[in-house]
């Protein structure tokens, strides 16, 4: 594993901009990732500290190996970044000055051999971000009932033949389990009629987002993670969340508004922020990258 196999991290210039005021602070990441937006943050804002949390141990490693230079300052930690608190009480810290949720899936992970995420390759059905966690996207489509498969289509993945699908996956699973991406891609493709195929995207691209969505408790996660960083947030301190799909953005929105009525401090971006022409075309995943910020205060 080395840089070639990293994730090139979204809105850097951004997020620098915005953390300008954390500048010297103890920073949360609570998605570290391969290490894009820590390294850049630890050459240009000279944290105290700088916790990173993620539940995929292969991005650790290479965060470990890129964060290397500032390994005095890094603590690096395997879980979940709902569990911030815990690992606070670990750094021996009580509150930060910066929150950073990079959220969705990294390069490293859609791209390596045999993760299961994508379905242009044909490998087993996994999905896990950690490896460790029994729950495997084979283990949802072939245990989960018809109802339940369609309400996640149809609610992580806004897939309007989710009925459909699901009632295709239960036939077919019937006489043999569904495996592989490739083998759902096709019962994916088979329930959806030629015409309606979507004319920008695989037609499988959306169960493949409701799917990973389900296995990671990615919404779930979100709803812990950003009750629990208000909470471990400095007065003045910095929350910052990047996301790449709608469900997570309006969650974040609505929090973000929630606190600024409870009188917690103040929503930085009215409008989400979104990458440069420049940026999205150098780097076509971020094209759906939202950023906001609120300020603790
Ligand atoms: C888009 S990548 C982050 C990239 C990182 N900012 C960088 O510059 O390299 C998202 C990362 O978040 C991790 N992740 C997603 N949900 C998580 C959670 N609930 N707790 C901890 N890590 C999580 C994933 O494993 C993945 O490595």
């Amino acid at each position: 594993m080395d840089e070639e196999m990293s994730h090139e991290p979204v809105m850097v210039e951004e997020v620098i901009e915005f953390l300008g005021p954390c500048k010297g602070g103890v920073f949360v990441d609570g998605t570290v990732g391969c290490g894009g937006h820590a390294r850049a943050i630890l050459e240009r804002l000279e944290p105290s500290l700088y916790v990173g949390i993620d539940r995929d141990m292969d991005a650790l490693k290479i965060a470990t190996m890129r964060l290397n230079p500032y390994s005095q300052k890094v603590r690096l930690y395997h879980g979940l970044y709902s569990g911030v608190r815990e690992i606070l009480r670990d750094a021996g810290v009580k509150e930060v000055g910066a929150f950073l949720l990079d959220l969705g899936l990294s390069s490293l992970q859609l791209d390596s051999q045999g993760r299961g995420f994508s379905f242009q390759k044909d490998e087993p059905l996994d999905m896990r971000m950690d490896r460790g966690q029994e729950l495997t996207a084979a283990g949802v489509v072939n245990t989960y009932s018809a109802s339940e498969l369609e309400r996640i289509f149809r609610e992580y993945g806004e897939e309007r033949w989710a009925k459909k699908i699901a009632r295709n996956i239960v036939s077919t699973r019937k006489r043999f389990p569904i495996l592989t991406t490739s083998a759902l891609a096709q019962v994916v493709e088979w329930s959806i009629p030629k015409k309606f195929h979507p004319k920008k995207i695989h037609p499988a691209t959306r169960v493949f987002q409701a799917l990973r969505i389900e296995v990671n408790r990615e919404l779930e996660e979100l709803g812990e993670g950003l009750n629990v960083g208000i909470e471990v947030l400095a007065h003045d301190g910095r929350f910052l969340v990047i996301s790449f799909h709608s469900l997570e953005d309006s969650m974040v929105k609505k929090a973000f508004r929630e606190w600024e009525g409870r009188g917690l401090g103040e929503v930085v971006t009215r409008k989400p922020v979104t990458p440069s022409a420049a940026e999205v075309e150098r780097n076509i995943r971020s094209r759906s990258g939202k950023l906001r910020v609120f300020q603790k205060g």
